[in-house]
């Protein structure tokens, strides 16, 4: 039923207002609980064995990538349609409109998507604000939430690590895990910041910053904040265009910085369809690759998340076999609709 509504109707509207309107529904449904629980029922499978991740139990192993939820909207509803786990953003310091439209294509011969977004995004005050109430809720205190912080466009290079610590000093209380990106091709320069040294100043940057605001004690804790939360976990995320080696030297800095993981891949920007970075299939024979090197370099102690080009169960499991903890998805539930992240954990 979804693949006729997409073929018919989503299609011939801009992807971005599809975007929009179908996160409204979702936000719209989620937000009313008997509603939310019967959807749920309806889409979600009950045999899914729970996945512990970070110290929580997550419902399965398929989580939302980074993109969708760029504010931290819509994660009960998010929830209810099976997501195991939700990563917010890319939220940055300041607010900021991200790049002009159009920036997001429909690649549809390839079930893909391409996108120069640029980090449209109401910065990490604002985000943080509506995290606390998300966590104040039932809802929102069960989903597993990670948070996904990038640079202001505006902040020079020479200052990312003091723009990261600035969101990360705000976000960290309601994050579940904080992931710093270093490998979108929409903010200029940025993936530069994955050489390691200046990767080793932002992630030193981002961990003082966390362990300044958590763990808490109970009477310091803020409203909304986790019951008990701990130190935050810690990840960065890499483009799938980097050379073996530097991704070796990704995971080895990993290793030294005691990093809880790594999310591998982000969009590549190696086609031939103009601006902006590509998701989709096409990525998956890379991001499966460069799982496997990450986790034969880091060994066994190191998270995983697996994201690229995900779309069916046997993207699924390629990525679970070459070392992932848990994997995620965007561009594979646009094309594949509401029912489909129950679907895949269930069969994974
Ligand atoms: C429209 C769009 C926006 C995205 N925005 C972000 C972002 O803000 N931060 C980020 O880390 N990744 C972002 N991504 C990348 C995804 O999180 C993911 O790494 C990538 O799309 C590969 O997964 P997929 O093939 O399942 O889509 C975005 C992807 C798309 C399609």
């Amino acid at each position: 039923m979804y693949r006729v509504l997409f073929e018919r109707v989503f299609v011939r509207l801009d992807p971005e207002l599809a975007h929009r309107v179908s996160f409204a529904l979702i936000r719209l449904a989620g937000a009313v609980p008997p509603l939310r629980a019967l959807i749920h029922r309806m889409f979600v499978p009950r045999r899914i064995p729970p996945v512990s991740m970070f110290g929580r139990t997550a419902p399965g192993r398929l989580g939302l990538a980074a993109g969708f939820a760029k504010n931290g909207e819509g994660i009960a509803g998010l929830a209810m349609l099976g997501f195991a786990h939700i990563e917010i953003g890319t939220v940055t310091a300041l607010a900021q409109p991200g790049n002009p439209q159009p920036r997001l294509w429909r690649v549809l011969d390839q079930r893909g998507l391409r996108n120069r977004m640029g980090f449209n995004n109401q910065g990490a005050a604002r985000v943080a604000r509506r995290l606390a109430s998300v966590r104040r809720t039932k809802a929102g205190r069960a989903a597993t939430v990670g948070v996904n912080i990038g640079k202001s466009k505006v902040t020079p290079l020479e200052r990312a690590p003091y723009d990261y610590a600035t969101s990360a000093r705000l976000l960290a209380p309601y994050a579940d895990y904080l992931v710093v990106n270093v490998s979108s091709p929409n903010t200029p320069g940025l993936r530069d910041l994955q050489a390691t040294d200046h990767l080793r100043e932002i992630l030193l940057a981002v961990r003082h910053a966390a362990d300044a605001v958590t763990p808490h004690r109970p009477a310091e804790v803020p409203p909304g904040v986790l019951p008990g939360q701990q130190r935050v976990p810690l990840l960065v995320k890499i483009a799938p265009d980097l050379t073996d080696e530097e991704i070796d030297a990704i995971a080895d800095l990993a290793v030294e910085l005691q990093l809880d993981g790594v999310v591998a891949v982000n969009t590549t920007v190696a086609h031939p369809l103009g601006e902006g970075g590509l998701s989709g299939p096409a990525l998956r024979g890379r991001g499966v690759e460069v799982v496997g090197r990450l986790r034969q370099r880091m060994g066994d102690g190191p998270v995983i998340i697996g994201v690229g080009g995900i779309s069916d169960v046997d993207a699924a499991r390629a990525y679970l076999s070459a070392g992932a903890t848990v994997i995620q998805a965007y561009t594979g539930f646009i094309y594949e609709g509401p029912a489909w992240p129950g679907r895949i954990n269930a069969a994974i």
